[in-house]
């Protein structure tokens, strides 16, 4: 065999992975194999591998008889638009995709590329976790990544796909990194499994009701985004991408667009008359964006406060929007948690944030109290005070107590505050406020009820208006709904080149 026959025949191997049946098996549970899903995510003929050769280094066990050319993970670079990426992608047909040391070096390698030359990276998991027949020189591998992505963190986009098994210590990668999406029905990820779920605490519960995409997308919010098969999950993974930069010392790249009157006569109609009757924060946001543009994160996890990407006028932007139509659009735990981590991703990223605010206050509640919204309320609170990008705020409605100090106020930087002409600004609602400091009016009226009908109206009369926060100079100005995506292009425009210089210290210390 010449030295070019050898070569090929390597190739070949590593392009086989652990072989066609296993890879026939990983069809038929609905997945793509690892190589399918690198040449899915990039653009045509844009891949280029590095490391295809290696292989595990491990005697025990009889190791050395069972040697697959990747070891496990492809790993490489090409790109998606046009623009650099650097990714892996596990094989699960080779030792179940788990994790070997020299598995985890390749993709130590491939993240220090990706820092280095300041491009996303992408990990496309589906692994059993620990190479086993390796032991700590397996969790090693992991901690090296662990720190890597910490490192990288707020320097380049980390998007984790979640394509398969993600168990033990391994979700603690995906969990550092700025995304994570799943795929629904064939992946998971959970600290401990099922088994020892039941030896520990009793509980019987399948892997999907654990750590599924399901349970991730609703009840923990542990991941972003989710898809029904893989074809989509790395559709995904591209059209996320759009929205961002290369790198923290970039800007995400802006699509082109012509200028027209920008006057959307819709925005007037959505808000009902009756402040009590709730609606759609989705017709607002779509009424101002550019149209299709709406890319929502964490969709059904805390639905009371919508976060997503979209673009105003071809512009990359965050948008942070309390919905009415779920808890009035209340600020809790989770829609703190939420918003805050979004405000800080768009924040790293130079994605200038829009907060649409419709905020009855905060829900009271013991639950909400012992799960500790003062500390999770105050990382929206310190996570917008904190962010330098451009922000800028519309009141379309409610803003009442620390939630309107909360949600983007002048007073915690933002650059620009709108309100609409039907916003209501105030310490509390008109009927709570009167009852508390009407009290004594009130109750030595002949007729209480009809008294606290008219201190209510008194109140809202004076408070429940955007002109009192005008006059103070807290509102740059109240207009008409019509016009909100002409001044927000506008303003956005007369912000791109904003500069902050922010005091000099190691970092701060948001409560978390
Ligand atoms: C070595 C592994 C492996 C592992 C799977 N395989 N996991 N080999 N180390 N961790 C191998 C299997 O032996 C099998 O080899 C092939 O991969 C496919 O696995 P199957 O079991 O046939 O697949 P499936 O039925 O789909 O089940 C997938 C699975 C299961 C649920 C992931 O394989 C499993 O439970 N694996 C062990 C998971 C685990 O306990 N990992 C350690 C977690 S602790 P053959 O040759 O038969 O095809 C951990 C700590 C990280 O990860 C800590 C970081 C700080």
């Amino acid at each position: 065999m010449d030295k070019h026959t050898t070569l090929a025949d390597k190739l070949a191997q590593a392009e086989l992975g652990g072989g066609q049946k296993r890879i026939d098996k990983q069809h038929e549970k609905g997945k793509l194999t690892a190589r399918e899903r690198v040449h899915l995510l990039l653009d045509p003929d844009s891949f280029e591998e590095v490391g295809a050769l290696v292989t595990h280094r491990t005697t025990d066990f009889d190791m050395q008889e069972q040697v697959f050319y990747g070891d496990g993970v492809i790993t490489g670079y090409g790109t998606i638009h046009g623009r650099l990426v650097y990714l892996f992608a596990q094989d699960f047909t080779v030792f179940g995709g788990s994790l070997s040391e020299t598995h985890a070096e390749k993709i130590c390698k491939i993240m220090d590329m990706a820092v280095k030359t300041g491009a996303p990276l992408i990990g496309l998991n589906d692994s059993g976790g620990a190479r086993i027949q390796e032991g700590v020189r397996s969790l090693g591998g992991y901690a090296d990544i662990f720190y890597r992505n910490v490192q990288a963190s707020g320097l380049i986009p980390q998007l984790s796909a979640i394509m398969g098994p993600c168990a033990g210590g391994a979700v603690y990668s995906p969990a550092m990194t700025d995304f994570t999406l799943m795929v629904e029905n064939t992946s998971y990820m959970f600290v401990t499994g099922p088994n020892v779920v039941k030896t520990v605490t009793n509980e019987t519960v399948t892997s999907e009701e654990l750590g599924g995409a399901s349970t991730h997308s609703t009840k923990s919010g542990v991941t972003h985004l989710t898809s029904p098969n893989d074809v989509a999950c790395l559709q995904q993974l591209r059209d996320l991408l759009s929205y961002l930069p290369q790198n923290c010392e970039e800007k995400p790249a802006s699509l082109p667009y012509e200028l027209g009157s920008e006057v959307r006569e819709q925005l007037g109609a959505i808000v009902p008359d009756n402040p009590n009757v709730p609606y759609d924060m989705w017709e607002v946001i779509e009424g101002i964006i550019d149209e299709d543009s709406f890319f929502e994160i964490h969709e059904r996890y805390a639905e009371n406060i919508v976060v997503g990407f979209a673009r105003l006028a071809g512009r990359s932007i965050g948008i942070i929007a309390n919905q009415p139509y779920s808890l009035a659009g209340v600020l809790d735990v989770d829609s703190s948690k939420k918003a805050a981590r979004f405000t800080r991703t768009c924040d790293c990223f130079n994605v200038p944030l829009l907060v649409l605010v419709d905020v009855p206050g905060f829900l009271p509640g013991t639950d909400q109290e012992w799960n500790a919204i003062i500390t999770n309320g105050a990382k929206l609170l310190y996570a917008l005070s904190e962010a330098t990008v451009p922000r800028i705020t519309v009141i379309t409605r409610k803003a009442y107590g620390g939630a309107y100090d909360v949600m983007n106020s002048k007073h915690i930087g933002a650059d620009f505050n709108f309100a609409w002409p039907g916003a209501e600004i105030a310490v509390m609602g008109a009927k709570g406020a009167s009852e508390i400091i009407f009290r004594r009016e009130i109750k030595s009226a002949d007729d209480p009820q009809a008294k606290l009908a008219e201190k209510e109206a008194e109140y809202a009369e004076t408070f429940a208006n955007p002109y009192r926060a005008a006059q103070r100079g807290f509102i740059d100005e109240v207009i008409y709904p019509r016009d909100t995506r002409r001044k927000l292009i506008r303003g956005f425009a007369s912000l791109e080149n904003k500069v902050t210089v922010l005091p000099k210290k190691k970092h701060g210390n948001i409560p978390l």
